[in-house]
């Protein structure tokens, strides 16, 4: 096995990194042997004296599991990347000031072992503030409490803090041999991040400490350079970096360094209640073949992989779930077709000119108008060249006529790649790569209901007011959890004498977020909650006041601590400060209760008491049958126990008819769920124009759907056993929803699509293994409409089906050559015709072939089967 990816790798140090398993490597001879140098200039990253330009991609460790690991990274590799790139998540590791974890699914180590063994590098982001969307921005929440504290900033005790969590990593990765002198994938490491959009803020003490990071950093002696992204004033020999959209005017602030594109922005993230945002290949190909005709050297895109935030590392607040990006590779890791083959096919080709772009070429640059140029890069020596001719002008398509070199055809918004400079090899708007429709079939073998057992969460402690401490003021709410929970009960006791004034009272509580639960006298009063874009609110209903004793038990939820800006870690959670008043009913008097004697508990005693873990649920917990009563009744846990499905195809739950809670599957958390939070219906449109910038609120999906009603539950979460209901689903229902309509379905592939046109060869495969089964469309002539909802045109070839059935049913793969001979055209002159097709792979429900005669938009909704990825 090893000997034959060694044989498949094209450059030496893929050999060498499969060498490291060919040969015992004690001697110290053997290491140096290994040894990998890292350098650089302007034009490119030098790895063993060769002259490189890098593809990367970002996958973290943690949104995915080991099991998963492997297979990303084949899929990385086959996409045409070299590297991978990932941050170091400190909360997870160092979840308790001096205790770690790097176990399972936090062994970076492995995950950086799986890297090397993939045939790739790495580029290791420490931070350790890492943004990234994740809880807190990837810092652990007990740095918020240590006295004297202050983050990000010229301050002795983070800077101590900082400092020994980077020199574990690297001393970790050090003794596993991981950097690149050492025989290991590490190219690149990255201190710090983004940092420069917040410096102006921290005033002098910024820039010392953006000084002190430099010089910490150099100091760990690792012997690959070190980067900072979006560091304009980054201090030598730190490469600054640039993330973004679109990077290809970026210059490092040092003319030595080479031009690198940390994150290529490749989709973007959602928050509890946004729709689906979609970048399309072609602009995301325009972005990256822009960056290198203007001069780039690495380029790395954010994400490859964006996967899931499982358990409560979702940051935010608001931020979902899902971390799905529209990256290449989907949260399940299936390729997201087109995008995935477009841009292996632009890395391809990019390639092409590695030898004359890496070099201090000549280079030569040729206006047509309308924002269309020619850039050349000729070796002088040996006349190599190599071109990218561009149109940047957002409708205007170019006919661009190079004399002996050919007349080119550039539509708008795209960058044409000619080897060679006269022959084109790759155009970002025209897409050949195939689109992969993936649908959610229910798992009808697990029976199409559950059997559900229900429990309430113990309030009695709480309702009566007793918590573990006290305070006289509301505190803020972070400070008092740490972390261990995403609630905290505020309670106090108000003694009325006056019920003439105060039976009927309005409580009016002042709350920064993000969810409230109020009870008086031990009575449920209802719920609010924020939205992503207002998470402070003020809750104010009608109670009704006894004489004497009252109490009053608050329940505040987060959803996730802030990860990004100024002072983000200053950010406040929960009902600090309030006000928590009573108003009378005649609205004139008022009780401010903030400055009262309050009483907290941390977390819920469900969660205390690990209901959501089987192993520990007979620890007197009474599962109820869920027909007496349970469903509709907020803070209730259900538990159900189903069948692992069949195969390998990626599992998730539909957990529609719930409201917010979390889910846990044999014990672990797959996350938080929020089905109820629904996008609005503004802005979302069936055409996506690819031209023009790309922004988050483009190309927008999902209106007026739950932002995330599917959730991932990795095979490795569940058993093996797929004959008994082996696996245990809990879940806390917070607000009161219905599990009667929770299932399990699989990720399985529909059908594929491709367009193609004339000159051109169709290539099409069908994922793990399957088979093409059956067409579902084809036609070679002017076909019209896109996968899904292909039409015949005015013409086409009688031969279309026939070809295709004969070169690709039953086959896993096939290669048709689009010409007038292969389709019995006679067309003389006529070489616009377009071959596109529709098929579908074994496996595959035969239903799913109706899709062609379903209206995209509708293609989007969520009924039970049909495809509800738009590709
Ligand atoms: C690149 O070439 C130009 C002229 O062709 C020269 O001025 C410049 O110094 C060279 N740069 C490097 C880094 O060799
Ligand atoms: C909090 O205050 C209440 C009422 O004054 C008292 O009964 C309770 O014991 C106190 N709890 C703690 C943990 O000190
Ligand atoms: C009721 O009387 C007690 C004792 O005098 C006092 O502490 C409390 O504030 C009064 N409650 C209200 C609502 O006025
Ligand atoms: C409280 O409200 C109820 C119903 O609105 C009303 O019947 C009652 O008289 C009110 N009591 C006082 C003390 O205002
Ligand atoms: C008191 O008056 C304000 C402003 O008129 C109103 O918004 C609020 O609902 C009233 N509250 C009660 C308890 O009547
Ligand atoms: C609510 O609290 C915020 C600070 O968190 C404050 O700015 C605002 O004025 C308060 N609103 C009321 C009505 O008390
Ligand atoms: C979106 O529009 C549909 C149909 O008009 C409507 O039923 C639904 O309530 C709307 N949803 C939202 C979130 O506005
Ligand atoms: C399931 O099977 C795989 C491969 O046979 C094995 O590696 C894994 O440990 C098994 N998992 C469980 C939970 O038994
Ligand atoms: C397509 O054309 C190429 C070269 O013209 C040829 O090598 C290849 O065999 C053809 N493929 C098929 C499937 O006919």
């Amino acid at each position: 096995m090893i000997f034959f990816l060694a044989r498949e790798q094209n450059n030496m140090f893929n050999l060498r990194i499969n060498g490291i398993f060919l040969i015992a490597c004690s001697t110290l001879l053997c290491a140096i042997s290994l040894a990998t140098t890292v350098d650089y200039d302007a034009n490119a990253i030098i790895i063993n004296g060769e002259r490189r330009l890098i593809m990367s991609g970002a996958i973290h460790y943690p949104r995915s599991t080991p099991q998963m690991w492997p297979d990303l990274l084949k899929k990385a590799k086959d996409g045409g990347l070299d590297a991978i790139e990932t941050y170091v998540f400190w909360d997870l590791h160092e979840p308790v000031r001096r205790q770690y974890d790097f176990s399972e699914d936090l062994d970076f180590i492995k995950f950086l072992k799986n890297v090397q063994e993939a045939g790739l590098y790495a580029v290791l982001r420490i931070g350790p503030y890492v943004c990234a969307e994740w809880n807190y921005g990837g810092f652990p929440m007990w740095l918020h409490n240590l006295p004297g504290i202050q983050l990000r900033t010229d301050n002795a005790v983070f800077k101590e803090e900082m400092k020994i969590f980077t020199t574990k990593i690297v001393t970790m990765c050090k003794e596993a041999g991981l950097f690149a002198p050492q025989g290991g994938p590490i190219i690149l490491a990255q201190i710090e991040n983004e940092y420069g959009d917040v410096i102006s803020s921290y005033g002098e003490a910024g820039n010392a400490y953006i000084n002190w990071c430099a010089q910490m950093a150099v100091s760990q002696n690792v012997g690959i350079p070190w980067i900072m992204c979006k560091q304009s004033n980054a201090p030598s020999p730190i490469i600054n970096t640039c993330n973004g959209y679109y990077c290809d005017d970026f210059k490092p602030n040092n003319p030595k360094s080479p031009k690198m594109f940390t994150e290529n922005w490749i989709g973007w993230f959602q928050k509890w209640g946004e729709k689906r945002p979609h970048r399309t290949a072609e602009d995301s190909a325009f972005s990256v073949a822009r960056f290198f005709q203007n001069g780039g050297v690495l380029q790395n895109y954010y994400m490859y992989h964006g996967g899931t935030n499982f358990g409560r590392t979702a940051g935010g607040p608001y931020i979902m779930t899902a971390y799905d990006y529209d990256a290449p590779l989907d949260e399940y890791g299936n390729l997201n077709q087109p995008k995935w083959g477009h841009l292996k096919k632009l890395h391809a080709a990019i390639k092409l000119g590695e030898k004359v772009l890496t070099i201090n070429a000549t280079i030569t640059e040729k206006q047509y108008g309308d924002s269309v140029y020619l850039k050349t890069y000729a070796n002088q020596a040996t006349g190599e060249k190599f071109c990218f001719l561009s149109n940047a002008h957002n409708s205007k398509d170019a006919q661009v006529d190079l004399q002996q070199d050919g007349k080119y055809y550039v539509p708008a918004w795209s960058v044409s790649i000619l080897q060679d400079c006269n022959k084109e090899v790759f155009n970002t708007a025209k897409v050949e790569a195939q689109t992969n429709v993936y649908v959610k079939k229910l798992a009808t073998e697990l029976g199409n209901t559950f059997t559900w057992t229900w429990t309430s969460e113990p309030v009695e402690d709480t309702l009566q007011g007793v918590g573990t401490f006290n305070a006289s003021e509301l505190l803020e709410q972070k400070a008092v959890t740490v972390g261990a929970s995403d609630y905290l009960w505020y309670m106090t006791t108000v003694l009325i004498n006056d019920t003439s004034t105060w039976k009927n009272s309005s409580l009016q509580v002042n709350t920064t977020g993000h969810v409230l639960h109020a009870y008086v006298n031990g009575q449920y009063i209802g719920t609010q909650w924020g939205t992503h874009d207002k998470l402070s609110f003020i809750y104010e209903k009608p109670i009704s006041l006894k004489q004497g004793a009252n109490i009053i038990s608050l329940l505040s939820g987060t959803v996730g601590h802030a990860h990004y800006g100024a002072f983000f870690d200053m950010a406040t959670t929960g009902i600090v400060g309030g006000p928590v008043k009573l108003i009378a009913s005649s609205n004139t008097t008022t009780l401010d209760l903030s400055k009262s004697s309050w009483s907290y508990k941390v977390g819920l005693n469900g969660e205390a008491k690990k209901f959501y873990d089987p192993k520990f649920s007979s620890n007197g917990v009474q599962w109820n049958q869920v027909n007496n009563v349970g469903t509709g009744k907020p803070m209730t846990w259900y538990k159900t126990s189903f069948k692992t499905p069949e195969g390998t195809d990626p599992v998730v739950l539909d957990l529609i008819g719930l409201t917010k809670g979390e889910a846990w599957i044999n014990g672990k958390s797959i996350g938080r769920y929020w089905p109820t939070m629904v996008a609005d219906n503004n802005s979302c449109s069936d055409k996506c124009d690819y031209r023009g910038n790309y922004g988050a609120d483009k190309c927008l999906s999902g209106c007026g759907e739950p932002s995330q009603r599917f959730y991932h539950v990795p095979r490795s979460f569940l058993n093996n056993d797929t004959n008994t209901n082996s696996n245990t689903l809990i879940l806390f229902e917070e607000m009161g929803g219905n599990p009667i309509n929770v299932c399990v379905k699989t990720i399985t592939i529909g059908s594929i699509c491709a367009t193609v046109g004339y000159g051109k060869t169709l290539e099409i495969k069908c994922p793990d293994g399957k088979t093409f089964s059956q067409i579902a469309f084809a036609s070679y002539g002017n076909p019209q409409g896109k996968c899904g909802s292909f039409q015949v045109g005015v013409w086409e070839s009688s031969d279309s089906a026939s070809v295709i059935e004969n070169a690709c049913i039953g086959k896993q793969s096939c290669s048709v050559n689009v010409t007038s001979s292969t389709f019995k055209i006679n067309n003389q002159g006529g070489n616009d015709g377009q071959l596109a097709v529709q098929l579908l792979c074994d496996g595959s429900d035969p239903e799913i072939g109706r899709v062609q005669k379903v209206k995209n938009h509708e293609k989007l909704s969520l009924n039970e089967s049909g495809p509800e990825s738009e590709l």
